[in-house]
């Protein structure tokens, strides 16, 4: 099976898009052909027949992909948890077909990152939730986190829920954190976050300028990325085999 990584995080908003595009940004700096995925979206735009999803628009962009219905395959309207949304809209998440989709992506890719929808517990139909997704799908985890008050809870529970289902946690990516005027909360937390899991920490990102979803502006993503995160911990010896443009 080839590798890949499937970025969750501990919750909507927290960064799981930044993140992965910056992964796939680097990678493919490296000389990687990196694929991209977006296996469930929801809060999607366009007609009906030609939904978009703005996280996997920016993945694409990010990653230089050519396979959105691939990238893409199950795509709401409703901003709602995945299977709320399909109730709504009358249709379902098809699991079958996502496996299908990353197994043709990964012919056309040596490494595919896939972003979650929400956290691990959210649920895409009955009795089925993004951790049974990733376990599907045979994938190794990072969790994208924030550093402040409140950090410590929603990470070590994600962990734990991870661990529970058996799925291996790579290391957490604190995002947005504070260059200058840190709260106590933001200094203290990764430390005890790992000291308390175990899990290594692969670094963190500041807020980055210029860094625009709505118009797939990276800012200097791709060099703060490279600088901050240890990539080789994610792509594990791949990133030293592959030769650097
Ligand atoms: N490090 C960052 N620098 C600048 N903007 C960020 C950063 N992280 C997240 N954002 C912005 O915050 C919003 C939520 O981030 P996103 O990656 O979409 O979260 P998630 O995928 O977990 O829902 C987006 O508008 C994104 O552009
Ligand atoms: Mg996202």
């Amino acid at each position: 099976m080839k590798p890949g990584i499937f970025i969750t995080g501990t919750d909507t908003d927290v960064g799981k898009t930044v993140v992965s595009a910056g992964l796939a940004l680097v990678l493919r700096g490296r000389g990687m052909k990196v694929g991209v995925m977006k296996p469930v979206a929801t809060g999607c735009y366009g007609s009906d027949e030609k939904l978009i999803s703005q996280d996997a628009a920016f993945l694409m962009e990010a990653a230089q992909n050519e396979y959105p219905p691939l990238t893409s395959p199950s795509r709401f309207r409703n901003p709602l948890s995945p299977n709320v949304a399909a109730m709504l809209e009358k249709k379902e998440v098809d699991v079958p077909n996502i496996l299908k989709s990353y197994r043709e992506l990964q012919k056309h890719y040596d490494f595919i990152i896939v972003e979650g929808v929400g956290g691990l517990m959210v649920p895409l139909k009955k009795d089925y939730y993004v951790a049974n997704l990733i376990r599907d799908m045979g994938l190794p985890i990072v969790i994208v986190s924030y550093a402040g008050l409140g950090a410590i809870n929603h990470t070590l529970l994600t962990v734990d829920a991870a661990t529970i289902r058996g799925l291996e946690v790579r290391g957490i990516i604190f995002n947005r954190v504070a260059v200058a005027n840190y709260s106590l909360a933001e200094l203290t937390n990764p430390k005890v976050i790992h000291d308390l899991s175990g899990v290594p920490i692969l670094g963190s990102l500041p807020n980055i300028e210029g860094l625009n979803m709505d118009n797939c502006q990276f800012g200097k993503l791709k060099e703060i990325f490279q600088e901050r995160i240890r990539v080789d911990k994610i792509a594990g010896n791949l990133v030293g085999a592959i030769p650097q443009k």
